[in-house]
């Protein structure tokens, strides 16, 4: 698909002052509104983390990806604020989309999780598809505030990823291979979610406009194969999931 505009060619004040259509403006709201959210309640998964897991060895490396999150969610409302949208209004304008199954694992992190295989599994869940969508789709935005934003992002998303697989390793030895296992199998179908349907009209919309370089399946497949390599060097067994979103366990 041929790109309207390309990395960075836009500033606010190009968006603000009509070079590009109406609809534009309301994708790209729609877009950072969900991106920032994502972002703010991984830092409220965090700071749950913080008050309930107390290993020393844990407690330092959440409380920086706690201080990364929030953060990364103040870059993302800066360039919402550079559009004339203020935080509140980002949030009201995903009153529904928070419903949907896209945003069920940074929800269930912010709202539920309770422990160090939570946090285990939310970091394998959000840290390391927030790199893909983030280093794959934003770092290539049209919108120039977004790209710069998603360049320091996904600089320190690079080591919450390593965060990730190496307390991924960890809990089997700590924990257990079947008791991960099952876990694996409660939150995959919820971090592959996250990336969001397949061929929507929203996303068709990001891609011609330049606010999304790949489409949601495309990042989802890729980070399945990621995550499988690690799954397996962690002697765990990868869940097998329903084909179409949103998905679900397969039956086995
Ligand atoms: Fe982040
Ligand atoms: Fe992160």
């Amino acid at each position: 698909m041929t790109r309207q505009f390309t990395r960075g060619s836009l500033e606010a004040a190009d968006v603000l002052g009509g070079r590009v259509e109406a609809n534009f403006v309301r994708v790209l709201t729609r877009l950072l509104a969900a991106h920032a959210m994502a972002e703010k309640l991984t830092a409220l998964g965090y700071q749950r983390a913080l008050d309930t897991i107390d290993r020393p060895a844990l407690s330092a490396v959440i409380r920086k990806n706690l201080a990364e999150e929030h953060k990364h969610a103040r870059l993302v409302y800066a360039a919402l604020a550079e559009i004339g949208v203020s935080e509140a209004q980002a949030d009201r304008s995903l009153l529904t989309a928070l419903k949907a199954a896209s945003f069920a694992a940074p929800r269930h992190f912010a709202e539920h999780s309770a422990g160090e295989l939570d946090l285990v599994m939310a970091s394998v869940s959000l840290d390391m598809t927030g790199l893909i969508m983030i280093g794959v789709n934003y770092s290539e935005s049209s919108y120039a505030p977004h790209a710069r934003a998603a360049e320091v992002i996904v600089a320190e998303e690079e080591e919450h990823e390593l965060f990730a697989s190496n307390i991924l390793c960890d809990a089997a030895d700590r924990f257990g291979v079947p008791v991960v296992n099952a876990a694996l199998r409660e939150w995959l179908p919820r971090a592959v979610n996250f990336f969001g349907p397949p061929g929507s009209g929203f996303t068709f919309d990001c891609m011609r406009y330049g606010l999304k370089a790949r489409d949601n399946t495309e990042l989802a497949d890729l980070y399945l194969t990621l995550l499988q390599r690690q799954v397996r060097q962690a002697g765990l067994d990868m869940p097998a999931l329903t084909k179409h979103y949103p998905h679900a366990l397969a039956e086995s």
